[in-house]
Order: C-alpha cells, then structure tokens, then sequence
C-alpha cells in the first residue's frame, strides 16, 4: 500500500470534531458535545489520559481502591463498566443513575471537558507518560486495528502523531493543555514512569488524593493486582470483550510491554534527534521534565 492509500485507511478510522480527532466507530460529535453539560457530582473521579499513556493500568488502580481492595466478586466486570468512558460509547452507560461515588475515564482536552469542573468539581487524576513511548505503543496499538498490520508505516504513523493526526490529537497540545490549566481544576498528575519505579507509592498518592484510606493489607493487594505481571494476562485489562472486527487479538496484547524506554528499540538516533527538537519547540517553556529510561531489561 502506497502512503496515500495508507493515509486514506487511517483517516477513514477518524472523524475531526473541534480540531481533534476520535475514534469513528464508538464516538461522534453529537456524543463529544453532549460531555460539556455533562452533571457533575463533587465525588466524581476522572481517569485523564492521553492514549497510550497508562489509561488502563490506572483504572485497573483506581476501581481497586474504590470497589474493592480485595474485589468482593467483582473481577469480571469490565473496565468500561467500571470506569466508563465519557466521549466514546461503549455500552449505553447511563451515567445519572449510576451511584456516587462515579468513575471515569477520558482522553478529552480540558477545553471539552463538562463545564462544571471548570469550577474545581470533581477530580481528575492526570496521568502521562514520556511521549516517545507513547509513540511507539500507539503504534503496536494500531497495528492491533484489523487490516492494518500488513499496511502500518512507522515512518508514516511518526509523523501523523507528531502532527496530531491520530486517535486523541496531538499529544503535546494535550499535555501543554491541561498543565496549563491545572489551577483551574480539582487535579493530580502522575507519569506512568513514577508509576514504574514505585507502583506502592503512586497508589498512596491516588489514595491520598480521592481521600480513601486503605490499610496496609488492602494496599499490598491493589499494588500486586497492578503490578504488570498480573495485568498482562487479564482478559479485562487486555480488552478481549471487543469484538474481532475492531482488534485483531492474535496480534498482541494491549497490556503489551510495559516498560520506559521502550522508544530506543523503535527509533533511529536520527528520528530520536528529530523528535527532540520538535519536543523541545512545543514543550521546552514548561517546567515539565520526563523520565526517558529507567535503565530497565524486563518489566517486572
Ligand atoms: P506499552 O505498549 O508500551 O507496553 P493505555 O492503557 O493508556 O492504552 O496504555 C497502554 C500502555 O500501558 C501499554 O504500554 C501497556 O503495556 C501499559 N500498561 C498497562 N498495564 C500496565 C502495568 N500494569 N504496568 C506497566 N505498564 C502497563
């Protein structure tokens, strides 16, 4: 396949609604309008990411310091269940019946998000990731969408996301977005590289932050659930309830790697360097500093 035919075959997958992009099939723009008057209750908790950043591993985190610490039965509730997703609509969630407190996730920016938490409702819980490494599992991510491995070009999927051509926009106008704007929201960030070097801490910080106290026991319990070892073979973590016609899953997991730094066996020096100034263009004013390797040979 040609780069335009390829470029026709992502574009196809995306509909552009205020200068974003979504994923066509669960979403539309009627939907992502209607989030903006979305009522919001002071309990509310958002999981906030941009793809590829963590999104599962933090629901997995969050539901279990919510619902459960041990489950209670639970285990096979699916993460959209437990966390639903506000722009994208995967199984008719009604949102106002469901009980306080109310989970969330969204890769929206801020300026989609419903207007309420404008005014400091809710919490949002911001989780990123170092952006090469978002790159290069965006890609096993999309080489996961059926008819695509054969035709995905890394070359060609590097440029369309540094440019923001695909699934979620562009990740440095998200990330400048809601850090930016952090005072003007209930927030608290976490990296997924933070997350990687000391999972138990990350917890108690999450913990501290949705104003739960767990005790020592359930803690070592939410910690060893999400540890990437048990994630990785949870057929809920790994999305194996969506149907083949949308993932082809004899082509990988999406808990796949799990690792920081991953980027260094994707890039060429040349591409790295490229993308360092383009990072250092968009990103070099904030105050926001990434852990780019954790000098890590299996993820534990
Ligand atoms: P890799 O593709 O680099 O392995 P999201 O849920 O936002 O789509 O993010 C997916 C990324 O999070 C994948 O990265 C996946 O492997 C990683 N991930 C999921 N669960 C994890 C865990 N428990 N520990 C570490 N990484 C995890």
């Amino acid at each position: 396949m040609d780069r335009d035919a390829l470029e026709e075959t992502l574009d196809a997958l995306m509909f552009k609604h205020k200068g974003l992009y979504f994923e066509a099939i669960h979403s539309s723009p009627k939907l992502v309008d209607a989030v903006e008057h979305m009522e919001i209750r002071d309990s509310d908790v958002f999981i906030l990411t941009y793809p590829k950043s963590g999104t599962v591993w933090t629901q997995q985190i969050v539901s279990l310091i919510f619902n459960e610490g041990h489950r209670n039965g639970t285990e096979h509730v699916k993460n959209i269940v437990r966390a639903p997703w506000i722009e994208y609509d995967f199984n008719n969630a009604d949102f106002k019946s469901r009980p306080s407190p109310r989970l969330f996730s969204s890769h929206l920016p801020y300026y989609l998000m419903p207007k309420d938490m404008r005014f400091r409702m809710g919490k949002i819980i911001y989780v990123y990731r170092n952006p090469k490494d978002v790159l290069v599992s965006f890609y096993h991510f999309y080489n996961l969408i059926p008819n695509l491995k054969s035709v995905m070009n890394w070359k060609i999927f590097m440029e369309r996301f540094i440019s923001g051509k695909v699934f979620g926009g562009s990740w440095f106008d998200h990330v400048r977005g809601w850090y930016t704007l952090k005072e003007d929201f209930n927030m608290l960030f976490v990296t997924y590289e933070e997350m990687k070097k000391d999972l138990r801490s990350a917890v108690l910080k999450i913990c501290k932050f949705v104003g739960i106290n767990l005790d020592e026991k359930a803690i070592d319990i939410v910690v060893e659930k999400a540890t990437f070892k048990n994630m990785k073979h949870d057929p809920i973590a790994n999305y194996r309830f969506l149907p083949s016609d949308l993932v082809d899953h004899s082509k990988g997991d999406f808990v796949r790697k799990g690792i920081v730094g991953d980027w260094k066996n994707m890039m060429t020096v040349a591409q790295s360097e490229m993308f360092d100034k383009v990072y250092k263009e968009k990103m070099g004013d904030l105050p926001i500093n990434f852990v780019w390797d954790l000098n890590e040979e299996d993820a534990s």
